[in-house]
Formats: structure tokens, C-alpha cells, sequence
């Protein structure tokens, strides 16, 4: 059950709220059906009545969260309520404040308040300090404010960001939002790792040879070059969500399963990876290509994307972790737009046997490898060595799998997870100050210098340079 609350979402009229942020909060609220109550205030700079706000977002339900009108209508007209920050200025908060006191006075609620900022990050400093001052900082019951990525762009600026935000809002109030940690088999890596004891005794440099994690994207930049082409796929992807895998994946068990304690082994992770080898990263950019059998277009010709830009729509990397664990163990990072096809997987390679009997008459024995597969057909499969039936030895590679799908049908949207979670004020599945700082300075040397930039052609796995890092394709295999 969820305490009464009001979610006030910055960006309300944007695409992340419109297309995930309120589907997820319908859900959550029809999940908890009979409680309540729980309002949602829609914060944007356009000037809309409640009513026009709910006609848009009603659209979108039906859209994005599947609902007939009816239910929508219904749903919209008793949650939603919408407030204009007009030009931004120090009058325009004092009004929003003036706007929820009325709202939580209407509807008897207690002051517990979500302030989510769902905007561009040049809009965060402003909309912070603002709301503070008009005292939107603290409330009769508990403010938590909700921050989405991209949380700075380097290590500096992720650290003056941390510092102003910190001038108004104590971290256990701050809530930063890295929706991989909402997926269901993100939050399993832990349960994976750590509930099944068979795991442990394999789990590091004596039985590992390598890891690697990939999230590939079919998709290209589409609409978003604005924010993409001052981005690029390292600071997009690898920063956060590939980081937030690596850790997962990498910790040590923590003493217990509370925020504390899982951030204090992940943070450990990320101070042990030794200093990166530029000759250890490739960055690509896609060219035009034939993706599922259809002609798409090379970032350069992509809508808003800047003449001659060196952005990287593909990165690969190498690291280290120097710790007794994995000391020596390779972990491949590689993520990129228009690859062939959508998938997050984490390869763990296992070390070969170190004879096999089988050598001498022919077989090709091969390391066994153990997917986890984040996204799509979440699940995990194992690749063991199997005798084809017959006389003599001849060996191949078969898998035993695990697909969520056949037990849990759709699994929740990451947003649902996340949402509910900060109205019950556990921080577990969001990102510390410290754990942002960190990451960022961990991909500093790569950020500082001007690594050349491989083509590849949209529809194939990246620059052919990655074959130096990586063995491709085993890694991409249906199961
Ligand atoms: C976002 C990135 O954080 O994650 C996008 O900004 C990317 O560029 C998206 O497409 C991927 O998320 P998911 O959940 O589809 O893997």
C-alpha cells in the first residue's frame, strides 16, 4: 500500500511522460486500487487548463498504455491536474506552491510530495533552485526529487551538479533514475549471483576467462540529435546502464540487501577498474545500411545531426577490475544504434578445460558460456559440451535455457518499478551521488582524448575494428 502522495512531474507535456511515466503511474495506482488518494500535477512551461492536459494525456493512454476512452477518461479526470511555470520565474513557483497546498487541502492529503524532472538537463539548476526557494524543498510530510539521466557529462560537471543540487535537497531526498535498475532481470543479477550458492565457487579469475556485455540497439537516432550528438553512445549508455551491469555483475555479496550496502560493493567495483587503455576502445558511427531488409539512412544524414560530427553511435571497450576476484579477466563493454538487432546480454565465458580427451580425434571443444539475457527474452541459458549420438566421439554445443516468458508472462516496465519505489522511499534500485561521480571518472581518459572514429554500416554489429576485442558472434546467438 502507498501512502497518499502527489507526483509532480516537470516536462509533463514531454515524451517520456506522455509514452512511459504515465502509463507506469496508472498502473502503479491501479495496482493499489481502493488507496489513496494519489494525485498527479503536470509542471510545463505551455499554458494548458487542467482539462487540455487531461484531453492530451487521455490520447496517450489510449496510445501508449492500451486503455479504452472510458477507462481513461475516468482515470485522467480524478488524477490528473496541470500547473504552467509560464517563463520560469521565481513567481511562477510561488503559484505551484500556492496550487499543491489548495490540491492537498482539497483532497485531505498529508504533503507527501514526489518532484519528478523529467527535463533537459540545462533545465535542472533553475528548476531546482526555484523550487526551493519557494520552499518546494520540504513539505508537512516527505518531498523526494526524482532525477533523470544524463546526470552531468563529465566528472566535473557531475560534481558541481552534486554539490548545487546538495545545497537544497539532502541526498536521501534524491532519487536518480537509471531505468535499467527498474528492469526485473537487472534486480535479478543479485538473486541470480547471490541466491543460488552453485554460482559462487565459479564466479571469478580461477574458473572466468572473460565477460562480456552488450546492449545493442536496432534503432537509430531518430528524433533526439539534439541531445544525442552532444552525447554519443558512451556518455548515453555505458556510463549508466552498461555500468550499472558491470557492477551488478562484478560486486562482491553485500552484508545485506538494503541501499546502503548493495551501493558500498558496487562503488568498490568501480574503484578497482584500473585506468583505461585507449588502445582498448573503439568508438563507430553507422553509415547507411539495409536494416530488416529496409534502407535506413547514416547518423551524418540523421535530422539536426551537425555537419562532419565525430560522434560515436557505437562504443566498445575493454576493462580491468584489480581486485583478488577478477584480477586479469577481460570485460568487453560494447553498445551501439542500428546494430542488426535489439538485445542486452551479459556472456560470461568460462574457462577450457585444460586438456581435453577429445582433442586428438577432431573435436573442437569450446569454452562454456553463460548467457544472461537482459532484454528481449529475458532468461538465461547455459552453453555446455554434448556427445553427438553415434559411434566415436564427436562433440557439440547445446544449451540449457531459462525464459522468464514461460512463467511470467510480460514482465513490469522498469518506470513501474522505479516509481513506486520512490514513493515508499527506498533508494536502492537509484544511483548515489558518489556512484555517478565515479563512473564518470572512470571514462575520463576516453572523454579527454580524440580516439578515432570507425565506420560501420548500419544493419552490421559494428567497425570491423572490434574483432580486437572482442569475439562477435558467439555472443549474439538466439539463445
Ligand atoms: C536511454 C538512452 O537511456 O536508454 C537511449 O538515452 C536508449 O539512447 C535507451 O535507446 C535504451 O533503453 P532500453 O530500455 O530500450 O534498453
Amino acid at each position: 500500500m502507498l501512502q497518499p502522495h502527489i507526483y509532480v512531474v516537470f516536462g509533463a507535456t514531454g515524451d517520456l511522460m506522455q509514452r512511459k511515466l504515465l502509463p507506469a503511474l496508472y498502473d502503479m495506482y491501479k495496482d493499489d486500487e481502493g488507496n489513496g488518494p494519489y494525485l498527479i500535477l503536470g509542471v510545463s512551461r505551455s499554458s494548458l487548463s487542467d482539462d487540455d492536459f487531461r484531453t492530451n494525456s487521455i490520447a496517450s493512454l489510449q496510445k501508449f498504455a492500451k486503455l479504452d476512452e472510458d477507462t481513461a477518461t475516468e482515470w485522467a479526470n480524478k488524477t490528473l491536474f496541470f500547473q504552467s511555470i509560464g517563463k520560469q520565474q521565481a513567481s511562477d513557483f510561488e503559484a505551484l506552491a500556492e496550487r499543491l497546498d489548495a490540491l492537498e487541502a482539497e483532497h485531505e492529503l498529508p504533503g507527501n510530495r514526489v518532484i519528478y524532472l523529467s527535463l533537459p538537463p540545462s533545465a535542472f539548476r533553475d528548476s531546482i533552485e526555484h523550487l526551493a526557494d519557494a520552499g518546494l524543498n520540504s513539505s508537512a510530510g516527505w518531498t523526494r526529487l526524482v532525477i533523470e539521466k544524463p546526470f552531468g557529462h563529465d566528472l566535473e560537471s557531475a560534481r558541481a551538479l552534486n554539490d548545487f543540487v546538495h545545497q537544497y535537497y539532502s541526498e536521501d531526498q534524491i532519487y536518480r533514475i537509471d531505468h535499467y535498475l527498474g528492469k526485473e532481470t537487472v534486480q535479478n543479477l543479485l538473486v541470480f549471483r547471490f541466491a543460488n550458492a552453485i554460482f559462487e565457487p565459479l564466479w571469478n579469475r580461477n574458473q572466468i576467462e572473460r565477460v562480456d556485455i552488450v546492449v545493442t540497439e536496432a534503432l537509430g537516432v531518430g528524433s533526439r540529435a539534439g541531445y544525442y550528438d552532444k552525447s554519443g553512445a558512451l556518455r548515453d549508455m555505458l556510463q549508466n546502464h552498461i555500468s550499472q551491469l558491470l557492477t551488478l555483475t562484478a560486486m562482491e555479496a553485500p552484508a545485506k540487501a538494503d541501499a546502503d550496502s548493495i551501493r558500498r560493493e558496487k562503488v568498490k567495483v568501480l574503484h578497482s577498474i584500473r585506468e583505461l587503455n585507449l588502445n582498448d576502445v573503439i568508438r563507430g558511427q553507422y553509415t547507411a545500411g539495409t536494416l530488416d531488409g529496409e534502407e535506413v539512412q547514416g547518423y551524418l544524414d540523421e535530422d539536426g545531426v551537425p555537419e562532419g560530427s565525430t560522434t560515436e553511435t557505437f562504443v566498445a571497450l575493454r576493462l580491468f577490475v584489480d581486485n583478488w576476484r577478477w584480477q586479469g579477466v577481460p570485460f568487453v563493454l560494447q553498445t551501439g544504434k542500428r546494430l542488426p538487432r535489439r538485445l542486452t546480454r551479459i556472456a560470461v565465458t568460462f574457462k577450457r578445460p585444460p586438456v581435453t580427451l577429445f582433442d586428438g580425434l577432431g573435436c573442437n571443444i569450446v569454452s562454456n558460456v553463460l548467457h544472461i539475457t537482459i532484454q528481449p527474452d529475458e532468461g538465461f541459458s547455459l552453453g555446455f559440451e554434448v556427445k553427438e549420438p553415434g559411434s566415436g566421439y564427436r562433440v557439440q554445443t547445446q544449451r540449457l535455457a531459462y525464459k522468464y516468458s514461460e512463467d511470467y508472462g510480460t514482465l513490469p516496465d522498469a518506470y513501474r518499478t522505479l516509481l513506486a519505489d520512490v514513493v515508499r522511499g527506498d533508494s536502492t534500485l537509484f544511483v548515489h551521488a558518489e556512484e555517478v561521480e565515479t563512473a564518470w571518472k572512470i571514462y575520463e581518459p576516453v572523454l579527454n582524448t580524440e580516439t578515432p572514429i570507425h565506420t560501420y554500416p548500419a544493419g552490421t554489429f559494428g567497425p570491423d575494428a572490434v574483432s580486437r576485442l572482442t569475439r562477435r558472434f558467439p555472443i549474439y546467438d538466439e539463445s
